[in-house]
């Protein structure tokens, strides 16, 4: 094994450190929104059976790829022999980078709420929706026009993130996950409770265990299966690096199992937190289904608990660590590619793609201000459309790029590399694979066939932007 290689210093370590990666702010700023939009209930089921049938044997494949590669996601394919594969990591890499680019500026508005709660917690509970928009300036009209408080928070988490990077990832992200996960999930279980004891809160319980399936369509479909790669860190540059950094003796398929498991915990219990608490305070229609989702109607569960100031600070302490440990573990893929592949040096490369992600994701802050960029999208119902430039990135990375790199990885190892060699990778000494075959099955038709009919469907069936 090459020495020179980073590596967790703890089966402990790095289980936290993919937990890390893959809890964060998509649990709980997108998935509540996503499983109100499809329909409650019925989205949480398809999106278990996304997690069940294709996260866990993705999640596996991808730790294995990198860790019997010991190489960075593009070099993965390279050093195992496949070089034509290597655009799969490629594709990865670049999903990595647009998620930064908006990712670090979600970030930037929950630090923005640690100082929200802390100081000016009643202006937030008077009206959490204008409040949303003012604070971080991203109001529409002319007195609020350049959203520079957003774009600084933005700037101020970016930093953070380039700073922790470039001390090295293993003890700075270690440390924190050992205390901030536990607590975070304490927290959140706290906040369960009183979103739901909230007079009006039961409609929304009754929606999240709905299972109308006049909701379902393909759009859902897609939207839980680009939603659950999204929570797990499938698809993109991560799994393969953080796998490359795990030492032999690990049992990958139990460790696998258990990252899964918790981060669709944490998902479904902040699904059973807001929706619930939407329909509780203000309602759908004034929260709005946008950026403000989670943040807007939190507003209410804090406000009606005691203490409800003190936990409104922690709950979003833990939430911006949560988003920090994510964040890192994007940067990391994106920065181990770069200084592997081009032999860049490792603090000038970090300080210089942070800066010119954050720069990018300025563009998406802008268009969530009402400016009107544009990006583009091509489908076949709609043919050539011009969504708002966030929405279009989002779309571009959860609904078509982390599939194609997923879909990679999976024709990759089930036809290329082959389930044997994945089979070979996890058991090592004297660790037992008890699914294996069903893996192979899995990994070899089904999880494809799936990911391809759902990518297929998507894009002819087309979607509507809001
Ligand atoms: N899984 C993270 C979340 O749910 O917030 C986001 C993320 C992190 C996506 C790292 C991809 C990734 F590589």
């Amino acid at each position: 094994m090459d020495k020179s290689r980073a590596q967790w210093s703890s089966r402990l370590g790095f289980i936290l450190a993919a937990a890390g990666s893959a809890i964060g702010l998509g649990n709980i700023w997108k998935f509540p929104g996503r499983a109100y939009e499809g329909g409650g209930g019925i989205y949480l089921l398809i999106y278990l059976g996304m997690v069940i049938f294709f996260g866990i044997p993705l999640m596996l494949t991808e730790l294995s790829i990198g860790r019997a590669s010991q190489a960075n996601v593009v070099g993965a394919f390279r050093k195992l022999g496949h070089r034509r594969w290597s655009w799969v990591g490629w594709v990865g890499v670049l999903g990595a980078f647009i998620i930064t680019c908006y990712y670090s500026h979600v970030g930037g508005w929950v630090l923005r709420y640690v100082f929200g709660y802390a100081m000016e917690a009643p202006a937030i509970y008077a009206d959490p929706l204008g409040y949303f928009y003012a604070t971080l300036g991203l109001g529409a009209d002319e007195n609020t026009f350049f959203p520079w408080v957003a774009i600084l928070f933005a700037a101020l988490f970016m930093a953070l993130n380039a700073v922790v990077i470039i001390r090295g990832v293993e003890s700075g992200i270690e440390r924190f996950n050992k205390i901030g996960m536990p607590a975070l999930f304490v927290i959140l279980v706290i906040l369960l409770v009183r979103s739901l004891t909230l007079p009006g809160a039961e409609e929304g319980l009754r929606y999240m265990l709905s299972f109308d399936t006049g909701k379902l369509s393909f759009d859902t479909v897609l939207s839980a299966l680009g939603q659950a790669f999204y929570s797990l860190s499938i698809g993109m540059a991560i799994l393969i690096t953080y796998g490359s950094y795990l030492p032999k003796t690990e049992d990958l398929s139990k460790n696998t199992v258990l990252i899964c498991a918790m981060d669709t915990m944490v998902a479904f219990l902040a699904g059973f937190i807001i929706v619930p608490a939407v329909f509780a305070t203000l309602g759908a229609d004034h929260v709005g289904k946008g950026g403000g989702f989670a943040f807007v109607s939190l507003a209410g569960v804090f406000e009606k608990m005691p203490g409800g100031r003190l936990f409104g600070v922690l709950f979003y302490v833990l939430l911006l660590f949560a988003a920090l440990t994510s964040c890192i573990s994007l940067i990391e893929g994106i920065v181990a590619f770069l200084t592997e592949q081009f032999g860049w040096e490792r603090k000038r490369t970090t300080i210089v793609s942070c800066a010119v992600m954050f720069l990018i994701g300025c563009l998406y802050t802008c268009t969530q201000a009402a400016y009107p960029l544009k990006g583009i999208w091509l489908d076949a119902v709609n043919g050539l459309s011009f969504p708002p430039f966030c929405d279009a990135m989002e779309y571009f990375t959860d609904r078509l790029l982390i599939p194609i790199c997923a879909l990679g990885c999976c024709l990759f190892a089930g036809w290329v590399w082959k389930p044997e060699s994945v089979i070979a990778e996890v058991e090592q000494h004297g660790v037992r694979f008890g699914l294996k075959r069903v893996y192979a099955v899995l990994i070899r038709y089904i999880a494809p066939l799936a990911i391809l009919l759902i990518l297929a469907l998507s894009i002819l069936g087309g979607k509507t932007f809001s």
